[in-house]
């Protein structure tokens, strides 16, 4: 006998039967607490309430349609929706599928930050077919002790009165106090110091907790020059004096463009300025805070380049840009009035659009920039044609978490590997992709104390401290894999490029 009967749920014939079966059972608890026990009276009232709420979403507004059709029943799928990225994060998604870090990848940052073992068992889940590039290795590996010690140094190659050496390859890459929070900002200058690298303030302005945890800093110039402006925009050169006259800010960045939004300012939502944000960066309290597209000195490639001179001059100290490849050929034209005019910045640091950012507009964080890899790639070969790789040192950034990607970013000719998220994931965070709303679970990329009182600074920054180290045992023993003695000795030939990698596609355009 076939079976005719299927059990299919038709949700608006489920909505009909709610919207009277709510009334009916208010009236039914009502009797009962009339007639059998008061107590019904309790649930009587939680109907009312239903069936008021119910009559309010069919009759009593118009902005949403699904609430008008369907009545609270549709309510069900604004809070499944609400919980959708917490459910797929904990349950549904596989370990290689979230974006912009899959659990794998968060696994193992946090394994190295609680200096656990990283080894892992059966086999890879990563591709081995056509699209993933992979390192080459040497026949013969060399042993830890014959590598060369590898400091970086930079301002030297122009001479600067006060170069800056760098033990080791890593710079917590810029977030402004603003971005993320008092806790959040001790916690990694804290690590930074211990761990004996850099860290880059961000726009955020005058650096008073940086300063105050003692760790050498990069001072980051955005184009609204929080901490050192003019009122027309322009830098002051004074407050730039005396802001470097600290003995910790080693650096200065000149923030160009960023991955996440390059063409795009900066944006400090309302929620996250508070006054003391205000005070430091010398803003208004609530409004948004967006920074202008470009520097007010800096209108063509000429300026820009005159520009980063009269900073260097300033300031006396190294002096870098940070920038997100997009025309190439504009970049040519850059690094080709910098040969004119004999100055060159004294690193590039190479952000990749698959950057982060604590807000920035959607079309621009998925639309808008080169990657960083083929980005790479393309600065490295075009100082290398105009005979100007040898005049600074690039750094690189863009979801370089792990030494995997770091050790790809060293072929492509990166001195220094910077990274925000890494850290962040260090120290904790858990990708609630919640930076741009004060609301961080883990206290990181806000400043509700409240939330801020769940992230312990000492615990925290030991965290950061033992990612720097397990990060740097894992380079060391990829480059002794690799047969090469130094990091400068990478180079492109070490990497294993196929031929459907976004690399192999884009060095093929681009020629
Ligand atoms: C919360 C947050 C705040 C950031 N703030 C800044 C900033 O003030 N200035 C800047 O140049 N980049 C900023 N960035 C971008 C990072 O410095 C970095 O370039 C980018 O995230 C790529 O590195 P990652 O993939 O390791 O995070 C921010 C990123 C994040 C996640």
């Amino acid at each position: 006998m076939a079976v005719t009967g299927k059990l299919v749920v038709n949700l608006h014939n489920l909505a009909r039967f709610t919207n009277i079966a709510v009334p009916l059972l208010a009236g039914l608890f009502f009797v009962s607490g009339l007639r059998i026990s008061f107590y019904f009276h309790f649930l009587s009232v939680g109907f009312l309430f239903l069936t008021i709420l119910n009559a309010f979403y069919l009759y009593g507004q118009r902005g949403h349609s699904l609430l008008r059709n369907f009545g609270i029943l549709g309510q069900g799928r604004y809070i499944l929706e609400s919980v959708g990225p917490e459910l797929r994060q904990y349950l549904y998604s596989n370990d290689t599928e979230e974006r912009p870090f899959n659990r794998n990848e968060r696994a193992e940052v946090y394994r190295k930050a609680q200096n656990t073992n990283s080894a892992s068992s059966f086999g890879s889940q990563k591709n081995f077919d056509s699209t993933e590039v992979k390192v080459r290795h040497s026949m013969f590996p060399i042993h830890k002790s014959e590598l060369k010690h590898t400091h970086i140094t930079f301002g030297e190659e122009r001479g600067c009165a006060n170069p800056y050496t760098l033990e080791r390859p890593f710079i917590i890459s810029g977030m402004s106090y603003g971005a993320l929070g008092e806790s959040a900002v001790r916690v990694f200058a804290r690590g930074a110091k211990q761990a004996r690298i850099l860290m880059n303030t961000g726009e955020g302005g005058y650096p008073k907790y940086h300063l105050e945890e003692g760790c050498d800093l990069i001072f980051q110039i955005g184009t609204a020059k929080f901490g050192v402006r003019q009122s027309d925009g322009q830098l002051d050169d004074q407050k730039l004096r005396d802001l470097v006259a600290n003995e910790t800010v080693k650096m200065i960045e000149i923030k160009f463009s960023q991955g996440a939004k390059p063409g795009k300012g900066g944006l400090l939502p309302k929620e996250k300025i508070t006054e003391e944000i205000s005070e430091l960066r010398g803003v208004p309290i609530g409004e948004d805070v967006v920074s202008p597209t470009s520097h007010a000195e800096c209108t063509d490639i000429e300026s820009a380049v005159r520009f980063i001179a009269h900073v260097q001059e300033v300031s006396q100290l190294p002096v870098g840009i940070k920038m997100c490849v997009g025309l190439s050929t504009e970049f040519r034209e850059f690094v080709t009035e910098m040969k004119r005019q004999n100055v060159f910045p004294d690193w590039i640091t190479v952000d990749g659009a698959e950057g982060g950012s604590g807000a920035a507009p959607k079309a621009f964080m998925d639309r808008v920039g080169i990657p960083l890899f083929p980005g790479l790639k393309r600065v490295n070969n075009i100082l290398t044609e105009l005979e100007a790789r040898d005049r600074l040192k690039i750094v690189a950034s863009g979801k370089l978490v792990g030494p995997g990607r770091q050790m790809i970013a060293f072929c492509l000719g990166a001195d220094v590997i910077a990274s925000a998220r890494g850290f962040m994931l260090a120290a904790g965070c858990i990708q609630a992709m919640q930076c741009g709303n004060n609301t961080c679970p883990i206290g990181i990329t806000t400043h509700d104390p409240n939330l801020q009182r769940g992230l312990d600074i000492t615990l925290k920054a030991n965290r950061v401290e033992n990612y720097v180290n397990n990060l740097e045992h894992d380079l060391v023993e990829l480059l002794c894999a690799t047969g090469c003695r130094s990091i400068q000795e990478l180079s492109f030939d070490h990497l294993y490029v196929p031929k459907d990698s976004t690399l192999h596609t884009y060095i093929i355009n681009s020629k």
